[in-house]
């Protein structure tokens, strides 16, 4: 049985004062809305800060269930490496999760599969668990090339080191670049299908826990298409951008996974 993952992407948005208010309200939505029943204590939370709140977060979140991590992590670990955070510094700051290979990563960054796979590989190896992000852009999609190209970002961390020890522990998101902030939802269809294709890549290289590994849907999720895609048997959770900013809707995420 693979627990629902709700996960919070607040990409470079906020200020110290604004962290603080959506850090209190997050928890006190959550805490009204399972003591309704309305969420089932069986999902999982986490938000992605920017680096410089992660502290904030570690202050307002370490007595609750709630997980944090960055947005990115360097291979490395450690050096003259400016500008960069290593796996061990994001571990003193008690972050559970990390994401890698964000769309916006690896657009505006320039960050390749092979970058990113080393990534996911230093994060490992540093007990984070990663939330390994792929998606295809619209054109790759209206010529028909979706599955190859995440086919391809899943390769090139399998290929660098399938037989790490945790490997159960990541995560995948997938998140189509045309869904993301634009409004335009994959269908729960669409979604499906390539969630069942990742699920079957897996199997071909972990047989032992392709079905323990979560796949979550990021991509214009809210409140009212949340459902209809958490009901999808291979979406394990959500990745969610400009919604988790309001603790109400982002509540009301996690909130759809009860079915
Ligand atoms: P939106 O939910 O704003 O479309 O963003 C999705 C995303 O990029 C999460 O990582």
């Amino acid at each position: 049985m693979r627990r629902h993952l709700i996960a919070g992407n607040w990409k470079m948005n906020g200020t110290r004062a604004s962290i603080g208010l959506l850090l209190s309200d997050f928890k006190q939505e959550l805490e009204a809305a399972t003591a309704a029943g309305r969420v089932s204590s069986d999902v999982e939370w986490a938000v992605f800060p920017p680096f410089v709140f992660l502290a904030e977060c570690q202050h307002h979140l370490a007595e609750t269930s709630i997980a944090w991590g960055a947005q990115t992590v360097s291979e490395h670990a450690y050096g003259a490496f400016t500008g960069e955070t290593s796996a061990a510094m994001l571990k003193e700051f008690a972050c559970q999760y990390v994401l890698v290979g964000h769309s916006e990563r690896r657009q505006l960054f320039k960050e390749s599969n092979k970058d990113v796979a080393k990534k996911f590989v230093a994060a490992l190896h540093y007990d984070l668990k990663p939330i390994l992000c792929v998606g295809e852009t619209e054109i790759e999609r209206e010529a028909g090339l979706s599955l190859h190209v995440i086919q391809a970002q899943i390769a090139a961390v399998l290929e660098l080191d399938a037989q790490l020890p945790n490997f159960q522990n990541a995560v995948i998101a997938y998140e189509p670049v045309w869904a993301i902030g634009t409004g335009k939802n994959a269908t729960p269809e669409q979604v499906q299908e390539v969630h069942a294709a990742i699920r079957a890549q897996l199997r071909v290289h972990r047989a032992d826990l392709a079905d323990q590994m979560r796949i979550i849907y990021g991509g214009s999720v809210k409140p009212e298409n949340a459902k209809i895609l958490l009901e999808m048997p291979d979406v394990d959770g959500a990745l969610v951008g400009g919604a988790s900013l309001q603790a109400k809707h982002f509540v009301e995420i996690g909130a759809a996974c009860n079915h």
